[in-house]
């Protein structure tokens, strides 16, 4: 497969200096701070009718300027700034600009992480690169901020190793190709990494799983990398769906929703990435990432809808349809995950459609069993910048996956309430003593972005990635 060394090495090298010299100085104002610039500089902007709306930019040719409109100077705003800055300075024939800093910590690392975000493009199979000249950024401060830019680093490498491998064709990115992706992250990074075969699913009585596979030419592989340090006192267990390619089997997609599912495995994509990161930043807790890597298709080994399958649980499931095979491959994911033990358990998938049409395609949905545990990751999720809600379970959403041959099916009798009664399916695997420490998250809407927005841009967008570490990061102490 072709995986860019790219997202190893972040393009644009950011650096804290006192000051120095560069091609251009980079100016965030909102409108107050428009009206106390140097007065050449106001005529300039009046003249060219600009106010400092969000994201609005200006040059200034004289004093080598550029001068980027911000709505307030919230951490979320400077974030998505960042990324309009570097996208904007890119088409520009620079090699170096420069920005003040601000005094505070969480303003210069949202600063940060939007630069290095923003600049993420997917380009490995473009034959023609359109090349920048653009190398260096420079914040202007004293080298108190060194650890945030460490920080920002570490999340955007992790994010746009996510992003690349999920941007990856099908055909290049099949089951073992992650099982690969895995083993070299795991050599990399001096982590473990166990890589089970069909010989082993078949061990572990994977049999949900096994019957998504069973179609495709490409076996499946169940990756499980472990983070163990020298002392823990927590064991997070992270779960990732991921369908390297999902065709919605023998109950075919329509060939519009088929397009895009490459990026059904980005759960597991997002495990690869918050296990990257979690090597590199080594807090002292024992982390987990399994990947269910498999592929949905279609042919005469096919499993079919009216299957009735035993799960690794030991729960029988009748097959309605095909197409909801994520919930197939977490169950038994989800079932070898618990014997670890986990004081956390966290599941990530683009799971179901439904969660995009309740919440729209930028925000992710929390949920489980424990309200105080799904409040503390929507907490983190917020302060890492992602968009994430809870959605509700109830008993009466639970009664629609009923069926009459089985103990459970893979569907809901009703259209409506999809997002959370796939969630309610998963929460059948879940064995009483670990239902209050489960988190499903669904992020089938921003997984993939079809028109860039905030520090995403077009394509895969690392969902999932920062909120996890950053919950990571706020257990410890
Ligand atoms: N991978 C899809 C969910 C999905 C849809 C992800 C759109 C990203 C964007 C999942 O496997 C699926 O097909 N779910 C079905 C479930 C249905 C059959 C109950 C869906 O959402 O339609
Ligand atoms: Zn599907
Ligand atoms: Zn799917």
């Amino acid at each position: 497969m072709r995986l860019s060394s790219r997202k190893e090495n972040l393009m644009i090298k950011l650096d804290v200096l006192n000051d120095i010299g560069s091609d251009i100085e980079i100016l965030i104002v909102d409108s107050k701070a428009l009206k106390k610039t140097p007065k050449a500089l106001i005529n300039t902007c009046n003249l060219q009718n600009f106010c400092a709306k969000h994201g609005e930019v200006i040059f200034i040719q004289d004093s080598k300027k550029l001068l980027v409109g911000i709505d307030n100077f919230s951490v979320d705003c400077i974030r998505e700034i960042g990324a309009i800055i570097v996208k904007n300075i890119k088409k520009m024939n620079i090699i170096s600009a420069k920005i003040k800093g601000f005094s505070d910590r969480d303003k210069n690392y949202a600063l940060m992480l939007g630069i290095l975000l923003g600049d993420y493009s997917f380009s490995t199979y473009k034959t023609s690169e359109s090349k920048t000249s653009l190398r260096n950024i420079y914040i202007l401060d004293d080298s108190k901020f060194k650890s945030e830019l460490e920080l920002a680093n570490t999340i955007a490498i992790s994010t746009n190793l996510a992003r690349e491998i999920v941007n990856t064709p099908p055909e290049d990115c099949v089951p073992l190709d992650l099982a690969n992706i895995a083993l070299n992250l795991a050599k990399e990074h001096s982590i473990k990494c166990k890589i089970g075969d069909i010989k082993f699913l078949k061990k572990e009585k994977m049999n949900a799983f096994l019957a998504v596979s069973k179609a495709s030419i490409n076996e499946p592989r169940l990756i499980h990398l472990s983070y163990i340090p020298k002392t823990s006192n927590k064991r997070i267990v992270l779960v990732g769906k991921g369908l390297t390619y999902d065709t919605g089997g023998l109950s075919l997609k329509p060939s519009d929703y088929m397009t895009t599912m490459k990026a059904d495995k980005s759960g597991g994509c997002a495990v690869l990435g918050i296990m990257k990161a979690i090597s590199m930043l080594k807090p002292n807790f024992e982390v987990h990432g399994i990947v269910g890597a498999s592929e949905n298709m279609i042919g005469g080994n096919a499993y079919k809808p009216d299957d009735i399958l035993y799960t690794r649980e030991g729960v029988s499931v009748e097959v309605k349809n095909t197409d909801a095979e994520g919930r197939l491959v977490l169950a038994d994911c989800l079932s070898y995950a618990q014997d670890l033990k986990p004081d956390y358990i966290i599941d990530l998938a683009t799971l179901t459609g439904a969660c995009v049409v309740a919440l729209g395609e930028y925000t992710s949905g929390i949920m489980g069993y424990n309200e105080e545990l799904k409040n503390k990751f929507e907490i983190a999720a917020s302060i890492s910048g992602e968009l994430m809600a809870k959605l509700p379970f109830n008993k009466h959403l639970e009664k629609l996956l009923e069926s009459k041959n089985a103990d459970v099916s893979n569907i809901s009798s009703s259209r409506y309430g999809g997002a959370i009664t796939a969630g309610l399916f998963l929460g059948k695997f879940i064995r009483d003593e670990y239902k209050d420490k489960w988190l499903h998250i669904d992020i089938a809407g921003p997984a993939f972005v079809e028109k860039e927005w905030d520090v995403n841009p077009y394509g895969a967008s690392g969902a999932g990635v920062r909120s996890v570490v950053n919950f990571i990061l706020s257990l410890e102490g």
